[in-house]
């Protein structure tokens, strides 16, 4: 089996098969990141360009290790190194990288869409690395993978996201991952930061952070996408922690055995204790370390190195 498009630009767009097919492929490169060489030749002979042109840390960092474990070679660009600044537009800048040959271009931007219209726009292949607050799909697929490596099953299961998900690409991906897997996706945050379709996507939406907490299997803390928010969603940031943050006591609320995620970067003390984050419920690294097997997967699959 094999991806049906060229690119990844959403969760919405792939089935379960897909999803289940990404993450089985992942499997096989997790042990890949353990060796004392950490490559295979799978890529061997193919470009992969890294255009972001937003700030990342996690994200740019495992694309361009996961491309370089399967030996491709890789160029990354930020947007002070790329000529955007003079005024090109990114659709002129992509076409001029696909002229030398790029086999996939990997895409982070501010604006909500950008990504589609690389891939509309292009023969290679475009994966979105995330998209304003469209969607983040390999943010998504290294979530579900962290939650698989502790043995858990989607049918069921019990996921809280907390936070700003109105602004939030990674919560849009994972809602529509958990859902496809069969997993119950409670969303929960004041009402001005949840958008109003959620039920539509079959998300039961709690405005209160205890209740939401009660009896999850899996809490996903979001960070406060301030730098997305038009105006002030909540007084203050201090209220917003009171009332919205994650403590060791609110912990206790979930099910025995709760796993604690957060796509990061976090903001410890304000949507996250910091007891919280460095406790034995957080795989919070894990999600970090599986970026890359996660990320050689996408790549791969997208080379059209397993056909
Ligand atoms: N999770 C995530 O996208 O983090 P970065 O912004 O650091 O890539």
């Amino acid at each position: 089996m094999s991806l049906k498009q060229k690119d990844l630009v959403s969760i919405e767009s792939l089935s379960a098969d897909e999803l289940r097919l990404i993450l089985e492929t992942a499997d096989s490169f997790k042990e890949v990141s353990g060796r004392e060489i950490k490559k295979v030749p799978a890529l061997r002979g193919k470009t992969v360009v890294n255009l972001f042109l937003e700030p990342s840390t996690r994200t740019r960092t495992s694309f361009e290790l996961a491309a370089k474990r399967l030996s491709a070679d890789v160029i990354t660009f930020s947007p002070s190194s790329s000529s955007i600044v003079k005024g090109e537009t990114l659709l002129d800048t992509a076409r001029n990288i696909e002229a030398m040959q790029a086999d996939i271009i990997v895409l982070r931007h501010p604006a909500a869409g950008a990504a589609e219209t690389l891939a509309r726009g292009l023969k290679s292949s475009v994966v979105n690395a995330g998209d304003g607050w469209h969607e983040h799909p390999t943010q998504a697929l290294v979530d579900l993978f962290t939650l698989r490596e502790k043995h858990l099953d989607f049918p069921g299961l019990r996921v809280a996201i907390v936070g700003d998900i109105a602004h939030s690409r990674v919560a849009r991906s994972n809602i529509y991952a958990l859902t496809k897997l069969g997993a119950e996706v409670r969303a929960v945050g004041p009402p001005t930061m949840i958008p109003s379709a959620l039920d539509r996507l079959g998300v039961r939406v709690y405005h209160k952070l205890d209740e939401g907490l009660r009896g999850a299997n899996v809490i996903m803390m979001l960070r406060l996408q301030l730098e997305r928010q038009g105006k002030a969603l909540f007084p203050t940031i201090r209220e917003y922690s009171q009332f919205y943050g994650l403590t060791p006591e609110r912990l206790k609320l979930a099910e025995p055995g709760v796993w604690v995620m957060h796509p990061g970067p976090i903001n410890r003390g304000v949507e996250i204790a910091p007891e919280v984050v460095d406790s034995f419920s957080s795989v919070i690294l894990d999600q970090a370390a599986n970026g890359i097997a996660v990320r050689m997967a996408v790549l791969y699959l997208l080379s059209g190195a397993n056909t």
